[in-house]
């Protein structure tokens, strides 16, 4: 296994680090982790491994695709952004979020994520539909995930990133955080959805799949034990969403 890469300019790879640069002093100065990396995951997940349409190529910025219904509120995180993006014209939108997803995650305690450059910016939005519904079950993120071409594996570390941020109830309908310390990413996604409900901390049906779903619920507990594992698995399942589309099997 392994990806082949477009080459990009020196200039390219300057504006990267440049970005990297302004991305952490934003997203720490303004504590928008969170949905920061709810944009870039957003950008991404949309692909669809069969017609190779949608993922992370920049269309997430399109208001007809910011007006879907599972995109409310990302539009404020394009705003935030996009005083950086200015200082970086070189760059693509699409290796734009999806660097700003990576850094996100390094700021807030995560593991470091591989980044490569190089993706194109594409006109056309993917139709509406292709993200998860919080109100469903195992089945639903299956397939919602199976389409992205990701694994059991693979939904359970990135459900992770739930260890960041809340839920706002004028976005999604839902209210409140599923960890006590929202802004640091670490194992407590897990280890909170163990011990089972708890008053003023949130637990969607597609999260309380993870724990009934056996094949899932094997993979929450050893998160939940084993903060290096879940880091280890997060950062291989963060490059491959990030990556969705992107670079040629080689
Ligand atoms: C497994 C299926 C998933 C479902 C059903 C789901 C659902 C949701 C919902 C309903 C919200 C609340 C949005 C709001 O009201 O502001 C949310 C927030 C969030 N999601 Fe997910 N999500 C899923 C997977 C993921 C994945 C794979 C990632 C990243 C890799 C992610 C990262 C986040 C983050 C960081 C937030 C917090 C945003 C903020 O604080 O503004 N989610 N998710």
């Amino acid at each position: 296994m392994g990806k082949a890469y477009p080459v990009v300019s020196e200039e390219y790879l300057k504006a990267v680090e440049k970005a990297r640069r302004k991305l952490r002093g934003l997203i720490a100065e303004k504590n928008i982790a969170p949905i920061v990396v709810r944009l870039a995951w957003h950008g991404a997940g949309t692909y669809d491994v069969k017609t190779k349409t949608g993922g992370p190529f920049g269309t997430i910025r399109n208001q007809h695709e910011l007006a879907h219904g599972a995109n409310a509120g990302l539009d404020i995180a394009i705003k935030l952004l996009e005083p950086v993006k200015e200082q970086v014209p070189i760059l693509s939108y699409a290796d734009f979020y999806q660097l700003a997803g990576v850094v996100a995650i390094e700021v807030t305690g995560g593991p470091t994520i591989p980044f490569h450059p190089g993706r194109k910016d594409i006109a056309e939005s993917p139709e509406e539909g292709r993200l998860p519904d919080a109100t469903k079950g195992a089945d639903h993120l299956r397939d919602v995930f199976g389409h992205m071409g990701l694994s059991d594996k693979e939904i359970v570390a990135l459900s992770g990133a739930h260890s960041l941020g809340r839920a706002h109830k004028e976005r999604s309908g839902f209210e409140g955080a599923w960890t006590p310390n929202p802004l640091i990413f670490d194992n407590s996604y897990f280890t909170e959805l163990l011990t089972g409900e708890k008053e003023g901390l949130l637990q969607l049906p597609s999260d309380k799949a993870l724990v009934e779903d056996p094949k899932f619920r094997t993979f929450v507990e050893l998160y939940a034990q084993d903060e290096e594992a879940f880091f280890q698995d997060y950062s291989e399942s963060h490059l491959k969403l990030s990556e969705l589309g992107f670079g040629e099997d080689a």
